[in-house]
């Protein structure tokens, strides 16, 4: 599908890979482009740069989620592509003693923002995609989905669950001419991987918000489920289906470099 002519909603658009979002759909041709984050000076500031519109809404909370849904569709017809795009990295420990030690209340906000915001909007939007013919998601998950995330096993296990849900949502669907992408970078330039220890995730090179926009649209074009704007994932998901104790143990060993390259 594209963008051109549809009504799009982009979680997280204040910043990063969700504002580029916002602009790429905005060029591309959108009939209109609502950003919804729990930020909303930001929000606001980058609708004001493509002529869209904002609200504030915490993806973590399904009434928030409805909310954006329902208001949308109200003032601009129903939504063709739903960007579901907030993420967070909570957890994160290189030198951890136990990797299951980050705190309950970062599990539980990975939980909530990196999984159950894509199940508060199907949950809104599918039966309302089912009654006009179809729709269409795009959910930004990242590599650390298919492969895993060094440094944090909340990011990591999250991320993971993403993908199983959107691959559930796309399989459960596709009768109803519902469509879904996942979104699957590995480093991209915003102020998430600012504010992280650098890790594998940019060894292959940091993208631009703006390129992996770019590629999410022509993604979401072909109708591909899976994006990879880093293609060397393809590569790496190829050698962990192959032989998964050796990739098990080259991420080991990945892991005990990245900690000595931290200091
Ligand atoms: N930057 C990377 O290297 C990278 C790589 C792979 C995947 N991702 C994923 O891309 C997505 C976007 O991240 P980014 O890198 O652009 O980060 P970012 O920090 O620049 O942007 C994230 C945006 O999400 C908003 N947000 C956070 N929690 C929210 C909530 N509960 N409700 C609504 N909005 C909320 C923030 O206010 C911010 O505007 C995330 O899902 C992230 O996991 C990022």
């Amino acid at each position: 599908m594209k963008a051109t002519g549809q009504v799009v909603v982009v979680t997280g658009g204040a910043s990063g890979i969700g504002r580029a979002l916002a602009h790429r759909f905005h060029r591309d041709g959108a009939k209109a482009v609502v950003i919804a984050d729990i930020d909303l000076a930001g929000a606001t500031a980058v609708a004001k740069e493509i002529g869209g519109n904002a609200y504030r809404s915490d993806v973590g909370k399904e009434a928030d989620v409805a909310a954006v849904i329902g208001e949308t569709e109200r003032r601009f017809g129903p939504i063709g592509l739903f960007c579901s795009n907030a993420g967070i990295a909570a957890g994160f420990d290189l030198e951890g003693e136990n990797v299951a030690g980050a705190s309950d209340a970062a599990w539980a906000r990975s939980w909530a923002v990196n999984v159950m915001s894509h199940v508060y909007a199907a949950r809104t939007l599918v039966p309302r995609m089912k009654g006009r013919g179809g729709g269409y998601f795009l959910i930004t998950v990242s590599a650390a989905g298919l492969l895993s995330q060094i440094g944090s096993a909340t990011y990591s296990t999250t991320k993971h669950a993403a993908v199983g849900f959107a691959e559930s949502l796309a399989i459960a669907h596709r009768a109803d001419n519902i469509r879904v992408s996942i979104l699957c970078p590995q480093g991209v330039d915003t102020a998430m991987l600012r504010g992280l220890p650098r890790g594998p995730q940019s060894q292959d090179g940091v993208l631009s918000a703006e390129d992996v926009a770019a590629a999410a649209s022509v993604g979401i074009e072909r109708e591909s489920f899976l994006i990879l704007p880093h293609p060397e994932v393809e590569t790496y998901m190829r050698r962990k289906t192959e032989n998964c104790d050796r990739w098990i143990g080259g991420m080991a060993k990945l892991l005990r470099k990245t900690r000595e390259a931290n200091g």
